[in-house]
């Protein structure tokens, strides 16, 4: 038996039925993205695993759990070795090495960037978790980042975006961390209160009590939920720099008229994080519910051995997006051909072939059934197609000289001269 190959597991193909749809959601975020200034920047799919240890972090899941490591050795074959490379399991830290590869806050004083492209995490996969998923990022980062409008500029985007994507039902939450050293401030305060608790904590939250304490507010294990809620965290380990400045991006929002809830517990599983933080939740997609979140980053350009330079960003999951878009807002690019073209038996099947090349060479769409068939299967085929035109072209029509043109949605049809035939299609379109 020939072994069968199939998908691998936590991917999918994403079939011409619905690439229709992803096109349309592409659409429609590119151009909210160009009315706010970001520009598109492609990263590869790998970079070194290093940039993805140092940036989200060496104690956090995705670095632990899920980081898809390529080959540490070239095969048995002559493969090239990818040794110290990792799939990306997110697009912030590729950008962030762009943008200190490429010297851009040498260039401008805020780059407003944006990629959309798969990301892989090694997930145990269920419904709206995959370990190939797609990503709509977006980044700003340089000397002019440090604003509280630009917090307020990324966390309106994303709301706008699923907004135009027909969204309604989602839910923001924002927060904020503060500076690296209120972060420290806030793992002390939450080491102390969860202390009492260490021997009600789950195995991994004891190791997380050790190694990154704030990983404990994301456990979904029962019993660590509940002791959390019990520790009543509040924003009392901001400085008063860190508050004012949270305050300022709130003012703004609410000036915006932009719905929030301040969600004081809420600290992101990727460690680059300060200041100010977001998710959106559709309560809609059941567990895996968070449809996009981001936050300020103000230290990892430096980190990363590039300038000192503020920076926010925010993805959106897009297999997410579409699971919770409503249905009548999914609407399908137009995929239909413009003309079908029918050739019956050989030698008109040779030169249909010529007015087909002759067609797409003017720009139109058109396709043929390339062997040949009965006129009835091939009618069938056309109608499959979506054609507006259909051509019909047997033995007859070429010793005439011409192409018989059918009108699929008026019925009618005529018979056209072949050397006119590209320009009596191209006025039947118009
Ligand atoms: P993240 O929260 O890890 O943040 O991912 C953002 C979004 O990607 C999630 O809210 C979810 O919609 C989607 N996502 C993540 N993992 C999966 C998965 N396994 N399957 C399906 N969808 C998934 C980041 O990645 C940060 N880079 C966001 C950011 C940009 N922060 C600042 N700039």
């Amino acid at each position: 038996m020939v072994k069968k190959f199939f998908v691998p597991r936590g991917t999918s193909d994403i079939l011409p039925a619905d690439t229709g749809i992803w096109q349309s959601l592409e659409i429609v975020v590119r151009k909210t993205l160009h009315i706010y200034g970001y520009k598109e920047i492609r990263t590869p799919v790998f970079e070194e695993t290093g940039l993805f240890i140092r940036s989200i972090g060496a104690t956090t899941d995705v670095v632990q759990k899920q980081m898809l490591q390529l080959a540490a050795q070239g095969g048995e074959n002559e493969s090239i070795a990818l040794s110290g490379l990792a799939l990306r399991p997110e697009g912030t830290a590729a950008v962030a090495r762009a943008y200190i590869e490429n010297n851009f806050d040498k260039v401008e004083p805020l780059s407003k960037l944006y990629y959309i492209g798969p990301m892989f995490r090694g997930e145990r996969p269920q419904k709206g978790r995959l370990r190939q998923f797609h990503q709509i990022g977006v980044e700003a980062m340089g000397p002019q980042s440090g604003s509280p409008y630009l917090d307020a500029e990324m966390i309106s985007l994303s709301v706008r975006i699923l907004e135009r994507l027909g969204l309604k039902d989602f839910q923001l939450k924002i927060n904020s961390l503060g500076t690296r050293e209120d972060k420290a401030a806030f793992s002390e305060t939450l080491r102390t209160g969860l202390q009492p608790f260490l021997d009600t904590l789950c195995d991994d939250c004891r190791s997380r009590y050790e190694r990154n304490v704030f990983r404990i507010l994301d456990c979904k294990n029962k019993s660590c939920k509940n002791i959390v809620q019990r520790l009543n965290i509040s924003d009392a380990h901001l400085s008063p720099a860190s508050r004012l400045y949270f305050q300022e991006v709130c003012r703004i929002l609410d000036g915006l008229g932009v719905r929030y809830v301040h969600a004081p517990a809420m600290v992101r599983g990727l460690d680059y994080y300060t200041h100010t933080v977001f998710e959106i939740s559709d309560p809609s997609l059941g567990s895996q519910d968070a449809l996009g979140a981001g936050g300020r980053y103000n230290t990892l350009v430096q980190e990363l051995g590039g300038v000192d330079v503020d920076a926010m960003g925010f993805a959106l999951g897009i297999e997410r997006l579409l699971l919770a878009m409503p249905e009548q807002k999914t609407p399908a690019s137009p995929q239909n051909m413009d003309v079908y073209m029918i050739a019956l038996g050989q030698n008109s099947c040779e030169e249909g072939f010529r007015f087909l090349h002759a067609l797409r060479g003017a720009g139109i769409s058109c396709d043929m059934g390339y062997r040949p068939a009965s006129m009835k299967s091939q009618m069938r085929q056309a109608g499959k197609s979506g054609a507006r035109l259909v051509l019909i072209f047997g033995e007859e029509e070429r010793q005439r000289g011409v192409v018989t043109l059918k009108d699929m949605a008026q019925g009618d049809q005529k018979d056209v001269p072949s050397s006119e035939l590209v320009e009596v299609v191209r006025r039947a379109l118009s």
